[in-house]
Protein backbone atom coordinates (compact mmCIF):
# COMPACT_ATOMS: atom_id res chain seq x y z
CA UNK A 1 0.00 0.00 0.00
CA UNK A 2 1.35 3.58 -1.16
CA UNK A 3 -0.87 5.56 -3.00
CA UNK A 4 -4.25 7.48 -1.78
CA UNK A 5 -5.93 5.02 -4.07
CA UNK A 6 -4.60 2.55 -2.24
CA UNK A 7 -5.89 4.42 1.08
CA UNK A 8 -9.37 4.27 -0.86
CA UNK A 9 -9.68 1.00 -2.21
CA UNK A 10 -8.74 -0.07 1.77
CA UNK A 11 -11.57 1.95 3.18
CA UNK A 12 -13.83 0.58 0.65
CA UNK A 13 -13.22 -2.91 1.70
CA UNK A 14 -13.83 -1.94 5.24
CA UNK A 15 -16.75 -0.21 4.39
CA UNK A 16 -17.84 -3.24 2.43
CA UNK A 17 -17.85 -5.74 5.82
CA UNK A 18 -19.14 -3.43 8.15
CA UNK A 19 -21.85 -2.94 5.77
CA UNK A 20 -22.72 -6.23 5.32
CA UNK A 21 -22.70 -6.65 9.32
CA UNK A 22 -25.62 -3.68 8.97
CA UNK A 23 -27.49 -6.17 6.58
CA UNK A 24 -27.30 -9.31 9.10
CA UNK A 25 -28.71 -6.49 12.46
CA UNK A 26 -31.16 -4.82 9.91
CA UNK A 27 -32.31 -8.27 9.00
CA UNK A 28 -31.97 -10.02 12.20
CA UNK A 29 -34.36 -7.14 13.93
CA UNK A 30 -36.58 -6.99 11.26
CA UNK A 31 -37.54 -10.56 9.36
CA UNK A 32 -35.26 -13.42 11.42
CA UNK A 33 -36.85 -15.71 13.35
CA UNK A 34 -35.70 -16.88 16.44
CA UNK A 35 -34.57 -20.03 15.83
CA UNK A 36 -31.43 -18.16 14.10
CA UNK A 37 -30.28 -16.35 17.16
CA UNK A 38 -27.55 -17.99 17.88
CA UNK A 39 -26.33 -18.71 14.91
CA UNK A 40 -26.58 -15.13 13.68
CA UNK A 41 -24.60 -13.66 16.44
CA UNK A 42 -21.97 -16.16 15.20
CA UNK A 43 -21.77 -14.59 11.88
CA UNK A 44 -21.87 -11.05 12.89
CA UNK A 45 -18.82 -12.17 15.24
CA UNK A 46 -16.74 -13.45 12.79
CA UNK A 47 -17.59 -10.78 9.90
CA UNK A 48 -16.56 -8.37 13.42
CA UNK A 49 -13.63 -9.75 13.85
CA UNK A 50 -12.31 -9.84 10.20
CA UNK A 51 -13.35 -5.98 9.85
CA UNK A 52 -11.71 -5.76 13.11
CA UNK A 53 -8.32 -7.20 11.75
CA UNK A 54 -8.43 -4.95 8.34
CA UNK A 55 -8.64 -1.64 10.10
CA UNK A 56 -5.99 -2.20 11.95
CA UNK A 57 -3.90 -3.79 9.74
CA UNK A 58 -0.08 -2.14 10.57
CA UNK A 59 0.31 -1.93 6.32
CA UNK A 60 -2.88 0.53 6.77
CA UNK A 61 -1.58 2.40 10.12
CA UNK A 62 2.00 3.33 7.59
CA UNK A 63 0.10 4.18 4.41
CA UNK A 64 -2.10 6.20 6.68
CA UNK A 65 1.43 8.26 8.44
CA UNK A 66 2.49 8.41 5.06
CA UNK A 67 0.07 10.31 3.24
CA UNK A 68 -0.18 12.64 6.30
CA UNK A 69 2.93 14.11 5.72
CA UNK A 70 2.03 14.85 1.96
CA UNK A 71 1.29 17.70 0.15
CA UNK A 72 -2.87 16.95 -0.39
CA UNK A 73 -5.65 18.52 -1.40
CA UNK A 74 -7.95 20.37 1.69
CA UNK A 75 -10.49 17.36 0.94
CA UNK A 76 -7.80 14.36 0.69
CA UNK A 77 -6.11 15.94 4.07
CA UNK A 78 -9.34 15.74 6.30
CA UNK A 79 -9.97 12.05 4.84
CA UNK A 80 -6.68 11.01 5.47
CA UNK A 81 -6.97 12.90 9.20
CA UNK A 82 -10.05 11.50 10.15
CA UNK A 83 -8.74 8.14 9.62
CA UNK A 84 -5.77 8.19 11.03
CA UNK A 85 -7.74 9.67 14.59
CA UNK A 86 -9.70 6.18 14.06
CA UNK A 87 -7.18 4.11 13.31
CA UNK A 88 -4.92 5.59 16.60
CA UNK A 89 -7.73 5.00 18.34
CA UNK A 90 -8.67 1.65 17.58
CA UNK A 91 -5.20 0.65 18.50
CA UNK A 92 -5.20 1.88 21.70
CA UNK A 93 -7.27 -0.81 23.33
CA UNK A 94 -5.34 -4.39 23.83
CA UNK A 95 -6.88 -7.46 22.66
CA UNK A 96 -7.74 -8.39 26.23
CA UNK A 97 -9.43 -5.66 27.09
CA UNK A 98 -11.65 -5.74 23.67
CA UNK A 99 -12.35 -9.25 24.80
CA UNK A 100 -13.31 -8.49 28.62
CA UNK A 101 -15.54 -5.11 27.60
CA UNK A 102 -17.78 -7.70 25.17
CA UNK A 103 -18.05 -10.14 27.73
CA UNK A 104 -18.79 -7.92 30.67
CA UNK A 105 -21.48 -5.63 28.13
CA UNK A 106 -23.25 -9.33 27.47
CA UNK A 107 -23.40 -10.21 31.04
CA UNK A 108 -24.26 -6.91 32.01
CA UNK A 109 -26.99 -6.54 29.46
CA UNK A 110 -28.60 -10.16 30.61
CA UNK A 111 -28.34 -8.89 34.34
CA UNK A 112 -30.36 -5.70 33.48
CA UNK A 113 -33.16 -7.70 31.49
CA UNK A 114 -33.63 -9.53 34.63
CA UNK A 115 -33.20 -6.70 37.19
CA UNK A 116 -36.01 -4.71 34.81
CA UNK A 117 -38.35 -7.56 34.61
CA UNK A 118 -38.16 -8.06 38.75
CA UNK A 119 -37.59 -4.60 39.15
CA UNK A 120 -34.64 -5.25 41.59
CA UNK A 121 -31.78 -2.78 40.90
CA UNK A 122 -29.51 -5.37 42.95
CA UNK A 123 -29.56 -7.56 40.36
CA UNK A 124 -27.84 -5.16 37.61
CA UNK A 125 -25.31 -3.29 40.38
CA UNK A 126 -22.73 -5.92 40.59
CA UNK A 127 -22.25 -5.80 36.29
CA UNK A 128 -23.02 -2.48 36.01
CA UNK A 129 -20.13 -2.05 38.87
CA UNK A 130 -17.46 -4.18 36.94
CA UNK A 131 -18.66 -2.04 33.49
CA UNK A 132 -18.15 1.11 35.02
CA UNK A 133 -14.52 -0.14 36.53
CA UNK A 134 -13.35 -0.96 32.96
CA UNK A 135 -15.21 2.19 31.78
CA UNK A 136 -13.36 4.10 34.01
CA UNK A 137 -10.28 2.34 32.68
CA UNK A 138 -10.96 2.65 28.66
CA UNK A 139 -11.33 6.89 30.02
CA UNK A 140 -7.52 6.83 30.72
CA UNK A 141 -6.81 4.29 27.71
CA UNK A 142 -8.19 6.57 25.30
CA UNK A 143 -7.06 10.01 27.06
CA UNK A 144 -8.34 13.13 28.30
CA UNK A 145 -7.37 16.98 28.98
CA UNK A 146 -9.24 17.67 31.58
CA UNK A 147 -11.89 15.48 32.70
CA UNK A 148 -12.42 11.35 32.18
CA UNK A 149 -16.06 11.61 30.92
CA UNK A 150 -14.04 13.88 28.00
CA UNK A 151 -13.01 10.68 26.51
CA UNK A 152 -16.59 8.94 26.25
CA UNK A 153 -17.85 12.14 24.76
CA UNK A 154 -15.27 12.19 22.13
CA UNK A 155 -16.33 8.88 21.03
CA UNK A 156 -20.11 10.09 19.67
CA UNK A 157 -19.54 13.56 19.67
CA UNK A 158 -16.11 14.52 18.74
CA UNK A 159 -14.20 17.52 21.02
CA UNK A 160 -17.55 17.87 23.01
CA UNK A 161 -16.35 18.22 26.39
CA UNK A 162 -17.45 18.53 30.04
CA UNK A 163 -16.76 22.28 29.92
CA UNK A 164 -18.81 23.39 27.18
CA UNK A 165 -21.90 20.95 28.41
CA UNK A 166 -21.34 22.18 31.73
CA UNK A 167 -22.52 25.52 29.96
CA UNK A 168 -25.48 24.00 27.90
CA UNK A 169 -27.11 22.34 30.76
CA UNK A 170 -26.89 24.90 33.12
CA UNK A 171 -28.76 26.65 30.42
CA UNK A 172 -31.35 24.02 30.26
CA UNK A 173 -31.56 23.90 34.29
CA UNK A 174 -32.21 28.03 34.71
CA UNK A 175 -34.61 28.49 32.12
CA UNK A 176 -36.42 25.39 31.04
CA UNK A 177 -37.06 24.12 34.23
CA UNK A 178 -38.65 27.11 35.44
CA UNK A 179 -40.90 27.46 31.64
CA UNK A 180 -42.21 23.96 32.44
CA UNK A 181 -43.07 25.12 35.43
CA UNK A 182 -45.21 27.45 34.33
CA UNK A 183 -46.79 25.78 31.76
CA UNK A 184 -47.59 23.18 34.61
CA UNK A 185 -49.71 26.20 36.04
CA UNK A 186 -51.62 26.73 32.58
CA UNK A 187 -54.85 25.12 31.55
CA UNK A 188 -53.89 21.85 30.41
CA UNK A 189 -54.77 20.11 27.12
CA UNK A 190 -55.93 16.63 26.34
CA UNK A 191 -54.37 14.12 23.61
CA UNK A 192 -57.81 11.46 24.23
CA UNK A 193 -57.89 11.70 20.53
CA UNK A 194 -54.85 9.69 19.86
CA UNK A 195 -55.81 7.01 21.70
CA UNK A 196 -58.68 5.63 19.78
CA UNK A 197 -58.63 2.29 17.30
CA UNK A 198 -55.98 3.01 14.34
CA UNK A 199 -56.41 0.31 12.02
CA UNK A 200 -52.20 -0.61 11.41
CA UNK A 201 -52.15 -0.96 7.24
CA UNK A 202 -53.35 2.50 7.37
CA UNK A 203 -50.88 3.89 9.36
CA UNK A 204 -48.19 2.54 7.67
CA UNK A 205 -49.96 3.64 4.56
CA UNK A 206 -49.81 7.52 5.87
CA UNK A 207 -46.27 7.56 6.90
CA UNK A 208 -45.18 6.41 3.58
CA UNK A 209 -47.23 9.59 2.06
CA UNK A 210 -45.17 11.68 4.98
CA UNK A 211 -41.90 10.15 4.03
CA UNK A 212 -42.42 10.97 0.52
CA UNK A 213 -43.36 14.51 1.14
CA UNK A 214 -40.03 14.77 3.38
CA UNK A 215 -38.37 13.96 0.25
CA UNK A 216 -37.35 10.20 1.27
CA UNK A 217 -36.40 8.24 -1.94
CA UNK A 218 -38.15 4.92 -1.56
CA UNK A 219 -35.93 3.76 -4.43
CA UNK A 220 -33.09 3.82 -2.37
CA UNK A 221 -34.60 2.80 0.77
CA UNK A 222 -37.52 0.91 2.68
CA UNK A 223 -39.69 0.98 5.26
CA UNK A 224 -40.51 -1.81 8.11
CA UNK A 225 -42.31 -2.80 11.26
CA UNK A 226 -39.91 -3.41 14.26
CA UNK A 227 -40.15 -3.11 18.18
CA UNK A 228 -37.48 -0.11 18.78
CA UNK A 229 -37.68 2.28 15.65
CA UNK A 230 -33.77 2.45 14.11
CA UNK A 231 -32.53 3.57 10.29
CA UNK A 232 -29.88 2.01 8.83
CA UNK A 233 -27.85 2.49 5.64
CA UNK A 234 -25.46 0.12 3.50
CA UNK A 235 -24.43 3.00 1.18
CA UNK A 236 -25.87 6.41 0.13
CA UNK A 237 -28.05 4.23 -2.14
CA UNK A 238 -29.86 2.02 0.23
CA UNK A 239 -30.70 3.66 3.92
CA UNK A 240 -33.77 1.50 5.66
CA UNK A 241 -35.84 3.17 8.38
CA UNK A 242 -38.11 1.01 10.36
CA UNK A 243 -40.96 1.91 12.75
CA UNK A 244 -43.40 1.18 15.33
CA UNK A 245 -47.09 0.53 14.96
CA UNK A 246 -49.04 0.65 18.31
CA UNK A 247 -53.22 0.29 16.69
CA UNK A 248 -54.52 2.11 20.19
CA UNK A 249 -52.13 5.00 19.64
CA UNK A 250 -51.40 6.98 16.85
CA UNK A 251 -48.36 9.22 18.00
CA UNK A 252 -45.93 6.15 17.98
CA UNK A 253 -45.91 5.61 14.13
CA UNK A 254 -46.11 9.57 13.40
CA UNK A 255 -42.97 10.53 15.60
CA UNK A 256 -40.91 7.46 14.75
CA UNK A 257 -41.16 7.55 11.05
CA UNK A 258 -40.40 11.71 10.57
CA UNK A 259 -37.75 10.83 13.14
CA UNK A 260 -35.94 7.82 11.38
CA UNK A 261 -37.11 9.18 8.18
CA UNK A 262 -34.80 12.74 9.15
CA UNK A 263 -32.23 9.97 9.96
CA UNK A 264 -32.34 8.68 6.53
CA UNK A 265 -32.76 11.81 4.75
CA UNK A 266 -29.18 12.90 6.08
CA UNK A 267 -27.90 9.21 4.99
CA UNK A 268 -29.55 9.41 1.59
CA UNK A 269 -27.43 12.63 1.34
CA UNK A 270 -24.15 11.67 1.60
CA UNK A 271 -22.06 11.44 -1.47
CA UNK A 272 -21.86 8.06 -3.03
CA UNK A 273 -18.89 8.80 -4.52
CA UNK A 274 -17.04 8.76 -1.56
CA UNK A 275 -18.62 5.10 0.12
CA UNK A 276 -16.58 4.54 3.13
CA UNK A 277 -14.57 7.51 3.55
CA UNK A 278 -14.85 10.00 6.04
CA UNK A 279 -15.89 12.54 3.47
CA UNK A 280 -18.76 9.66 3.16
CA UNK A 281 -19.67 9.48 6.69
CA UNK A 282 -21.79 11.04 8.58
CA UNK A 283 -20.33 13.89 10.86
CA UNK A 284 -21.31 13.06 14.82
CA UNK A 285 -24.35 11.40 16.96
CA UNK A 286 -25.16 15.19 17.21
CA UNK A 287 -25.61 16.42 13.59
CA UNK A 288 -26.88 12.98 13.24
CA UNK A 289 -29.71 13.73 15.66
CA UNK A 290 -30.16 17.14 14.30
CA UNK A 291 -31.62 15.99 10.95
CA UNK A 292 -34.19 13.77 12.48
CA UNK A 293 -34.83 16.69 15.15
CA UNK A 294 -35.46 18.88 12.90
CA UNK A 295 -37.94 17.23 10.67
CA UNK A 296 -39.78 15.54 13.70
CA UNK A 297 -40.14 18.66 16.12
CA UNK A 298 -39.17 21.85 13.77
CA UNK A 299 -41.04 20.71 10.88
CA UNK A 300 -43.21 17.46 12.13
CA UNK A 301 -45.01 18.92 15.37
CA UNK A 302 -45.48 22.69 13.89
CA UNK A 303 -49.27 23.54 12.87
CA UNK A 304 -47.75 24.45 9.14
CA UNK A 305 -47.01 21.08 8.89
CA UNK A 306 -50.31 19.31 9.78
CA UNK A 307 -52.54 22.61 8.04
CA UNK A 308 -51.04 20.79 4.82
CA UNK A 309 -51.49 17.13 6.27
CA UNK A 310 -54.42 17.01 8.89
CA UNK A 311 -56.67 17.03 6.07
CA UNK A 312 -55.20 13.69 4.47
CA UNK A 313 -55.23 12.18 7.74
CA UNK A 314 -58.54 12.67 9.05
CA UNK A 315 -59.43 11.16 5.12
CA UNK A 316 -57.62 7.91 6.70
CA UNK A 317 -59.41 8.06 10.02
CA UNK A 318 -63.18 9.71 9.53
CA UNK A 319 -64.31 8.10 12.17
CA UNK A 320 -62.09 9.07 14.57
CA UNK A 321 -60.74 12.48 13.71
CA UNK A 322 -63.75 13.35 11.36
CA UNK A 323 -64.90 15.84 14.07
CA UNK A 324 -61.22 17.10 15.36
CA UNK A 325 -60.70 20.56 14.04
CA UNK A 326 -56.30 20.70 13.34
CA UNK A 327 -55.97 23.36 16.49
CA UNK A 328 -57.36 20.81 18.84
CA UNK A 329 -54.80 17.91 17.07
CA UNK A 330 -51.85 20.71 16.90
CA UNK A 331 -52.70 20.96 21.10
CA UNK A 332 -52.65 17.31 21.56
CA UNK A 333 -49.40 16.32 19.81
CA UNK A 334 -47.73 19.50 21.65
CA UNK A 335 -48.47 18.90 25.22
CA UNK A 336 -45.83 18.96 27.68
CA UNK A 337 -45.75 17.23 31.05
CA UNK A 338 -43.50 15.61 33.08
CA UNK A 339 -43.21 11.87 32.73
CA UNK A 340 -40.38 8.90 34.00
CA UNK A 341 -39.71 7.73 30.62
CA UNK A 342 -37.29 9.38 28.28
CA UNK A 343 -38.41 7.81 24.44
CA UNK A 344 -42.19 9.23 25.06
CA UNK A 345 -40.85 12.46 26.57
CA UNK A 346 -41.94 16.03 24.96
CA UNK A 347 -39.66 17.62 23.27
CA UNK A 348 -39.40 20.09 26.12
CA UNK A 349 -39.08 17.65 28.82
CA UNK A 350 -36.84 15.53 27.20
CA UNK A 351 -34.08 17.21 27.87
CA UNK A 352 -34.54 17.14 31.59
CA UNK A 353 -34.05 13.20 31.15
CA UNK A 354 -30.74 13.97 28.95
CA UNK A 355 -29.44 15.85 31.59
CA UNK A 356 -30.35 13.75 34.46
CA UNK A 357 -27.89 11.10 32.88
CA UNK A 358 -25.13 13.44 31.70
CA UNK A 359 -24.62 14.74 35.27
CA UNK A 360 -24.90 10.78 36.68
CA UNK A 361 -22.44 9.52 34.18
CA UNK A 362 -20.13 12.43 34.60
CA UNK A 363 -19.80 12.25 38.80
CA UNK A 364 -19.77 7.92 38.05
CA UNK A 365 -16.94 8.30 35.81
CA UNK A 366 -14.64 10.38 37.99
CA UNK A 367 -15.86 8.21 40.65
CA UNK A 368 -17.11 11.19 42.31
CA UNK A 369 -20.68 8.32 43.09
CA UNK A 370 -20.39 4.65 42.37
CA UNK A 371 -23.16 2.45 41.04
CA UNK A 372 -24.88 1.65 44.70
CA UNK A 373 -25.91 5.57 45.01
CA UNK A 374 -27.48 5.33 41.58
CA UNK A 375 -31.47 4.56 42.25
CA UNK A 376 -31.33 7.28 45.09
CA UNK A 377 -29.41 9.80 43.02
CA UNK A 378 -31.94 9.45 40.30
CA UNK A 379 -35.33 9.38 42.36
CA UNK A 380 -33.91 12.56 44.05
CA UNK A 381 -32.34 14.46 40.74
CA UNK A 382 -36.47 13.33 38.83
CA UNK A 383 -37.87 15.38 41.74
CA UNK A 384 -35.49 18.03 41.58
CA UNK A 385 -36.23 18.96 37.96
CA UNK A 386 -39.65 16.62 36.92
CA UNK A 387 -41.32 16.93 40.26
CA UNK A 388 -42.08 13.37 40.22
CA UNK A 389 -41.74 10.66 42.33
CA UNK A 390 -40.09 7.29 40.48
CA UNK A 391 -42.36 5.01 41.68
CA UNK A 392 -40.05 2.18 41.20
CA UNK A 393 -37.11 1.28 39.42
CA UNK A 394 -37.78 0.01 36.27
CA UNK A 395 -39.45 3.19 35.77
CA UNK A 396 -36.24 4.90 37.10
CA UNK A 397 -32.80 3.74 36.70
CA UNK A 398 -33.60 0.75 34.93
CA UNK A 399 -35.62 2.14 31.95
CA UNK A 400 -33.07 2.56 29.62
CA UNK A 401 -30.85 -0.37 27.42
CA UNK A 402 -27.92 2.20 27.29
CA UNK A 403 -25.61 1.49 30.44
CA UNK A 404 -25.56 -2.61 30.03
CA UNK A 405 -24.39 -1.50 26.57
CA UNK A 406 -21.55 0.20 27.82
CA UNK A 407 -22.94 3.50 26.16
CA UNK A 408 -21.79 6.48 28.40
CA UNK A 409 -21.23 9.74 26.95
CA UNK A 410 -24.43 8.67 24.38
CA UNK A 411 -27.09 10.57 25.97
CA UNK A 412 -26.07 13.92 25.63
CA UNK A 413 -26.37 13.75 22.22
CA UNK A 414 -30.00 13.61 22.04
CA UNK A 415 -30.26 17.18 23.46
CA UNK A 416 -27.27 18.46 21.21
CA UNK A 417 -29.17 17.16 17.93
CA UNK A 418 -32.07 19.01 19.47
CA UNK A 419 -30.31 22.28 19.83
CA UNK A 420 -28.51 22.40 16.39
CA UNK A 421 -31.51 21.79 14.87
CA UNK A 422 -33.25 24.45 16.18
CA UNK A 423 -30.30 26.83 15.76
CA UNK A 424 -30.28 25.16 11.80
CA UNK A 425 -33.94 25.81 11.74
CA UNK A 426 -33.74 29.25 12.87
CA UNK A 427 -30.83 29.87 9.87
CA UNK A 428 -33.10 28.43 6.98
CA UNK A 429 -36.18 30.48 7.90
CA UNK A 430 -34.21 33.56 7.48
CA UNK A 431 -32.44 31.84 4.05
CA UNK A 432 -35.49 30.21 2.56
CA UNK A 433 -38.27 32.63 1.64
CA UNK A 434 -41.23 31.63 3.33
CA UNK A 435 -39.95 28.64 4.30
CA UNK A 436 -43.08 28.24 6.40
CA UNK A 437 -46.08 28.86 3.98
CA UNK A 438 -43.95 26.63 1.76
CA UNK A 439 -44.21 23.74 4.39
CA UNK A 440 -48.01 25.01 4.89
CA UNK A 441 -48.67 24.16 0.72
CA UNK A 442 -46.59 20.67 1.26
CA UNK A 443 -43.42 21.81 -0.47
CA UNK A 444 -40.88 20.30 1.32
CA UNK A 445 -37.95 20.02 -0.81
CA UNK A 446 -36.59 23.68 -0.55
CA UNK A 447 -36.07 22.55 3.08
CA UNK A 448 -34.28 19.26 2.18
CA UNK A 449 -31.81 21.06 -0.40
CA UNK A 450 -30.91 23.60 2.13
CA UNK A 451 -29.98 20.94 4.35
CA UNK A 452 -28.67 18.65 1.38
CA UNK A 453 -26.24 21.30 0.46
CA UNK A 454 -25.16 23.04 4.03
CA UNK A 455 -25.04 20.06 5.62
CA UNK A 456 -25.48 16.53 3.81
CA UNK A 457 -23.00 16.14 1.31
CA UNK A 458 -20.00 17.59 3.39
CA UNK A 459 -19.89 13.89 5.82
CA UNK A 460 -16.87 14.51 8.07
CA UNK A 461 -15.55 17.35 5.79
CA UNK A 462 -15.71 19.56 9.01
CA UNK A 463 -16.12 19.31 12.53
CA UNK A 464 -19.28 20.27 13.88
CA UNK A 465 -18.89 23.51 15.72
CA UNK A 466 -16.65 24.58 12.16
CA UNK A 467 -19.57 23.68 10.09
CA UNK A 468 -22.31 24.83 12.68
CA UNK A 469 -20.65 28.65 12.75
CA UNK A 470 -20.16 28.11 9.08
CA UNK A 471 -24.27 27.52 8.78
CA UNK A 472 -25.18 30.24 10.97
CA UNK A 473 -22.01 32.17 12.20
CA UNK A 474 -21.75 31.10 15.63
CA UNK A 475 -21.21 28.50 17.77
CA UNK A 476 -23.77 25.94 19.06
CA UNK A 477 -26.06 28.43 21.21
CA UNK A 478 -29.05 27.19 22.93
CA UNK A 479 -30.88 30.50 23.10
CA UNK A 480 -32.01 29.13 19.55
CA UNK A 481 -34.01 26.38 21.45
CA UNK A 482 -35.63 28.76 23.90
CA UNK A 483 -36.98 31.49 21.74
CA UNK A 484 -38.20 28.23 19.79
CA UNK A 485 -39.57 26.90 22.80
CA UNK A 486 -40.78 29.48 24.26
CA UNK A 487 -42.76 31.50 20.98
CA UNK A 488 -44.22 28.16 20.20
CA UNK A 489 -45.25 27.01 23.48
CA UNK A 490 -46.64 30.49 25.26
CA UNK A 491 -49.04 30.55 22.16
CA UNK A 492 -49.96 26.91 22.70
CA UNK A 493 -50.79 27.52 26.82
CA UNK A 494 -51.62 30.98 26.48
CA UNK A 495 -48.95 31.95 28.50
CA UNK A 496 -47.91 35.95 29.44
CA UNK A 497 -44.45 36.89 28.46
CO1 LIG B 1 -32.51 9.59 16.61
Amino acid sequence: MKTYQDYINHCKKIADLQYSISVLNWDQEVNMPPKSAERRAQQISTLAGIAHKISTDKEFGKLLHALSKKKLSDEKKRNINESLKEYSKSTKYTTEFVQLLSKTISESFIAWQKAKEKDDFSIFAPKLKELVKLKREECNLLGYKHHPYDAMLDIYEPNSTVKDLDILFKDVRQHLVPFVKQIAKANQHNDSLMHNYFEKDKQLAFTEILLAQMGYDFKAGRQDVSTHPFTTNFSSTDVRVTTRVNENNLSEIIWSSIHEGGHALYEQGLKDENYGLPAGNYLSLGIHESQSRIWENNVGRSIFFWNYNFKKLQNEFHSNLGHVTVEDFYKAINIVKPSFIRTSADELTYHFHVMIRYEIEKDLLSGKIEVEDLPKIWNKKYKEYLGIDVPSDSFGVLQDIHWSHGSFGYFPTYSIGSFYAAQFFNQAKKEINQLEHKIEIGNLKPLLEWLREKIHIHGKLFAADELCEKITSEKLNFKHFLNYAKKKYSKIYNLKP
